[in-house]
């Protein structure tokens, strides 16, 4: 992986920038996602900073790989983005150095602007973060197995070792906000958000499956419907924002019952063995949202029938495996092809209890378009598209059978 580090301050950032700009803000989200520099968050916090300071941000765009040339060039001709490419003149760049050159060659008559410093190639490590192991010479660091953490690297060579303050973001005026009562607790939330994200927000974790916050919302799962006083239909928290004085129940015996019957359902419908499948393995248990949500609710068998014949894994691609036995229709792969990676490359076929989710038009995932950008691996919430290289990679297997066929 590369590693990259923070080389501007905010400040540094806004003197690169003229009041009349037409920003794009513009991410990769792999490897510097993974230094912190770059994500859907941090895009966010960035808009929220420069919108506060009376700069024009007209849009934000999240890309699976920004090094991949091709995949920059087709999210630059996408037909619904060309215009907003077009309209931009300044580009601020949160990938690394070698990222931003794409948008620089790509878009020549604009500004580009990248915050980050490449500082050499190292591993992504679940105690530590993010480690530089082969250092570029420059940095003067020697190569080392061990490697060196972004604070190090910082400290070093005069770089800054997290994103933007946030406690530079701005503090909401009192016109952003309203006022929503969650579970009995009166809470001041932004206008536009999400009922799930104010839940969150507040302390109330709503579960979920098709919902995740790289990808626009599609409410299909159904986990998250949440009851709102007034209405009559119970609401999808990740779909429905919140309204002023809006009161919302996200938990209750009857929410509770619905979403215990989907996971059942769920079950039903696939194949899951977890202590047979790559995502409920010792070395990235917690990986699979599925199995978190059958222990979260104690389930331990299902009601209804298995009633989904078997059919092949395609372990065609080099990456991945895909896995349609374990695959919940949560269509989040679908939206990432479409809108992380810009391919639309694997998308639903037929309708009804024969859906399924095709790769091409119906292929294997070698006879694709697929450019191997891994963001559907990313998002995938249970076993269904793993990422090869973890697999067969773990020393032991958890013990906890959570549900069997
Ligand atoms: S996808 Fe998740 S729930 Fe299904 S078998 Fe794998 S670990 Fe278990
Ligand atoms: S199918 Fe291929 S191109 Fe699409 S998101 Fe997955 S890895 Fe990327
Ligand atoms: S493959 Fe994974 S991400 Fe795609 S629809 Fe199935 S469960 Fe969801
Ligand atoms: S998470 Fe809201 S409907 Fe799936």
């Amino acid at each position: 992986m590369i590693v990259s580090v923070r080389e501007l301050s905010y400040e540094d950032l806004k003197n690169k920038l003229d009041p009349n700009d037409k920003i794009l803000l513009w991410s990769c989200n792999a490897c510097i996602a993974l230094c912190e520099v770059g994500g859907t968050d941090n895009l966010n916090l960035l808009e929220e900073m420069l919108t506060a300071d009376g700069y024009e941000v007209i849009g934000k765009e999240l890309i699976s790989i920004g090094c991949i040339y091709s995949l920059v060039q087709d999210r630059i001709n996408n037909p619904n983005k060309k215009d907003l490419f077009n309209e931009a003149t300044t580009i601020i760049s949160l990938t690394c150095e070698d990222g931003a050159e794409i948008p620089k060659c790509l878009l020549k008559e604009k500004k580009v602007i990248c915050v980050a410093k490449t500082v050499g190639v190292g591993n992504f490590t679940e105690d530590k973060g993010m480690i530089l192991t082969s250092p570029f010479e420059w940095t003067g660091f020697e190569a080392n197995e061990e490697g060196y953490g972004i604070s190090e690297i910082s400290e070093k060579l005069d770089l800054y070792p997290s994103f933007f303050d946030e406690s530079k973001a701005p503090i909401n005026s009192n016109e952003d906000l309203i006022q929503v009562t969650i579970n009995g607790k009166e809470c001041s939330v932004k206008k536009g958000t999400t009922i799930m994200q104010a839940a969150e927000d507040n302390g109330f974790k709503i579960p979920r499956l098709c919902a995740n916050p790289d990808l626009t919302a599609d409410a299909n799962c159904r986990l998250c419907l949440v009851k709102v006083e007034g209405q009559k239909e119970l609401l999808p928290a990740c779909a429905a924002n919140v309204t002023n004085n809006m009161k919302v129940i996200t938990q209750d015996k009857e929410l509770n019952h619905i979403r215990k019957t989907i996971l059942e359902l769920l079950l039903a419908t696939n194949e899951h063995n977890c202590l047979t499948c790559f995502k409920g393995n010792a070395t990235v248990s917690g990986a699979c949202e599925l199995q978190g949500l059958i222990r979260e609710f104690g389930i331990q068998n299902t009601r209804f029938e298995q009633n989904k014949e078997k059919v092949p894994v395609d372990s065609t691609s080099p990456i991945l495996n895909y896995d349609p036995n374990k695959c919940i229709l949560c269509g989040r792969c679908v939206r990432a092809c479409r809108e992380i990676a810009g391919k639309d490359n694997i998308g639903f076929a037929n309708r009804g209890a024969q859906t399924f989710v095709a790769v091409g038009a119906n292929k294997k995932f070698n006879q694709s378009a697929c450019v191997e950008c891994e963001a559907c691996i990313g998002v995938c919430p249970t076993g269904a598209i793993t990422e090869k290289i973890t697999h067969y990679s773990g020393e032991e297997w958890e013990g906890m059978l959570v549900y069997q066929s």
